[in-house]
Parts: structure tokens; sequence; C-alpha cells
């Protein structure tokens, strides 16, 4: 697999999960990245820690149809196509359905599910340009095997397991990959709340994630031999 000459896009690819992605990709070789979050506020300390590699920040909101056809714009102009889409942008809210706000439930189907169907829908076609596309998608362990409390997250997992499934039946005439991937609790900023203790790191899941794309795996599931 080449990754010399790669131009990836990764949604939260400034922080947690994404950051460590964004990392091993330059270890491969990868020069070119645009990444999309709200804020891109680990943009600049990415920038310091990698001057040689290129980095096209796309401020904006992976649930918000304007933010994203603003951002495919800015690629078809910038690099004219896209080999690899990375779909890492998520969010969470745990407890009881009923102590859940209306607004919460919406928000987390809206990033974690309708932002990857929009965002896959635009990029698509600059993908097929490539001559080894690929999509890494960032489901969870949660959605394989519900948990209470999780409810609303639970459906965005599974949904993004099966638009993964979906979708790489749709595309398989054009080659797209795409690998999906479980990982369980893992210490980052979304997890700062959690009293969980022994979470994968960040960095681990990154390296397995990008290994198993090398072998062309469909599916990578972190949490041991219970997932
Ligand atoms: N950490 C875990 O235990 C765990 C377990 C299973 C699955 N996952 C999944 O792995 C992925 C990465 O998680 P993480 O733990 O690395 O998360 P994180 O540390 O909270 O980082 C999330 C990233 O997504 C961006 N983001 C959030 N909402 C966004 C929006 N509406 N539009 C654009 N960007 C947005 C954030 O930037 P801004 O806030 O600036 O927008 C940030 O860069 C997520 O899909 C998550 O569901 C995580």
């Amino acid at each position: 697999m080449k990754f010399n000459n790669k131009k990836v896009i990764i949604t939260g690819g400034d922080r947690g999960i994404g950051k460590e992605l964004v990392k091993v990709l330059i270890n491969k070789g990868v020069a070119d990245f645009a990444i999309m979050s709200r804020s891109l506020s680990g943009l600049d300390a990415l920038n310091s820690e990698f001057p040689a590699v290129n980095f096209i920040g796309l401020k904006g909101n992976v649930a918000d149809s304007a933010d994203i056809k603003k951002a495919v714009a800015k690629i078809m102009q910038d690099w004219g196509s896209l080999d690899m889409l990375v779909h890492n942008a998520g969010v969470v809210s745990a407890g009881s359905l009923l102590d859940m706000s209306d607004e919460d439930i919406s928000t987390q189907i809206q990033v974690n599910l309708i932002g990857p169907a929009l965002l896959t829908k635009h990029c698509i076609p600059l993908l097929k340009k490539s001559d080894e596309p690929q999509i890494i998608n960032l489901s969870s362990g949660l959605g394989l095997i519900a948990m209470p409390f999780y409810s609303v997250y639970a459906i965005t997992k599974a949904g993004i397991r099966q638009f993964s499934d979906a979708i790489r039946r749709e595309f398989a005439p054009d080659n797209i990959h795409i690998l999906c991937v479980y990982p369980t609790a893992t210490d980052t900023d979304m997890m700062e709340n959690s009293k969980r203790e022994n979470m994968d790191s960040p960095e681990m899941v990154a390296k397995e994630s990008i290994a198993a794309l090398e072998r062309g795996d469909i599916n990578i599931v972190f949490g041991g031999r219970q997932r």
C-alpha cells in the first residue's frame, strides 16, 4: 500500500484518536491532510510538530450540510481528488434516556451518523479519482454490543457499522476500500468524565487501525475476546 502521495480528509483529526491516526499516517509518508473540526483547537500544535506536512484546516460542523459542502469545495479546488476519508469526529452523551435532553439526542445522531453520510456522499466523486480510494469509519464497541445508558450513542455507532457494510457493497465497483473501527474505552478527552480504568491508548488504537487497513481488513474490533 502506497502512502506517500495520499491526500487525506479526517474529521476531528486534531485531537484524540483522530490526531493519533494523523501521526501514524505521517510516519507512513502522508504529507497532505485536511482536518475538519468545529474549533481546530489542536491544529497549531500539529503544524508546529510537523512543519514539513501540509495541513488544511476545514473549520466546520460535520452535522451541517452547508459546512460540508464548503469543505468539499475547498478540497476540490486545492486537490481535485481524494485518497482517504476518515470519519472520526464524534460525540457521546451517557446517561438514562429519560434524563437526556431532546437536543442532546438529536445532536448525537446528527454528528455521529448524518455527518458521515453527508460527507461521504459529497466526497465520493473525489475518491473515485484516486487509484486506491479508502474510507475509515469510527464506530464503537457499543455499536456491536448495546449497553444501557448509551442508547442513543449505540444507535449512531450501530448505524455506522451498517453504513460501512452498505457503502462497501455499493461502491465495490469503484474499488473503494472501507474499514470500520470499533474502539473500546480509549483514553481521550471524550472519556475525561469517565471513571474507567485501564483504557486503551489512542496511540495503540491508531497504530492497530492503520495496520488493519494495510492488511486489507474490513473491520477491527478492540476490547479483547469478549467483544
Ligand atoms: N474515546 C473512546 O473511548 C471511544 C470509544 C469508542 C469509539 N470512539 C469513537 O472514536 C472517535 C474519536 O473519539 P475521541 O475519543 O478521539 O474523541 P475526542 O477526543 O472527543 O475528539 C473528538 C474530535 O471530533 C471533533 N468533533 C466533535 N464534534 C464535531 C462536529 N460536530 N463537527 C466537527 N468535528 C467535531 C472534535 O473537535 P471540536 O470539538 O473542535 O469540533 C475533536 O477533534 C469518535 O467517533 C468516537 O465516537 C471513541
